[in-house]
């Protein structure tokens, strides 16, 4: 009796962490964000329309921060890898406040070289860090 009340309880605590496992923490949010920031960029582009460029950029150059304790899991999986991955951060960020700054001045060819930047430091990180990243967080998919 006493075995199968801790097989029932272990398998619960063991469905407890496999829920916790695929939960999507906030950094997930905060990418979506961006990626739908960085899509309202490009059609404003097309558009030729710099007051859109030069409101959304500075949400894509300060996004939102996960809260401290995912932070502090984040970060003790990084490692010794962190500096690599808040470079990529600090790049995408100073990249989108050149395209605030280019949209402002209302030079398309500025604002587009900057949005080039901005996604380049995206894909950095992204081809660096998001499989293992993925794969720590919400186990192989
Ligand atoms: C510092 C590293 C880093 C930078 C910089 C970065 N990303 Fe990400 N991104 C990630 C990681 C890691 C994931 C996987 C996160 C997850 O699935 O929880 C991700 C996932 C995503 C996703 C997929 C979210 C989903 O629905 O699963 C999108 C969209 C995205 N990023 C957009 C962007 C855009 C746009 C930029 C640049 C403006 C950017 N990211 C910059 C690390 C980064």
């Amino acid at each position: 009796m006493k075995k199968l009340i801790m097989a029932a309880a272990l398998s619960t605590s063991l469905l407890a962490l496999a829920a916790q496992a695929a939960e999507p923490l906030a950094f997930q949010g905060v990418m979506k964000d961006l990626g739908r920031h960085m899509q309202a960029v490009a059609g404003a582009i097309a558009l030729e329309d710099w007051a859109v460029v030069a409101k959304t950029a500075p949400l894509i150059a300060a996004h939102p921060q996960p809260p401290a304790e995912e932070k502090a899991r984040i970060i003790q999986f990084m490692g010794a890898n962190m500096g690599k991955f808040k470079s990529f951060d600090m790049q995408a960020h100073e990249a989108a406040h050149k395209m605030e700054h280019a949209a402002h001045e209302q030079n398309g060819l500025q604002v587009i070289d900057a949005y080039r930047e901005v996604q380049s430091a995206c894909l950095g990180c992204h081809q660096s860090f998001r499989k293992p990243f993925v794969e720590h967080f919400y186990g192989k998919q």
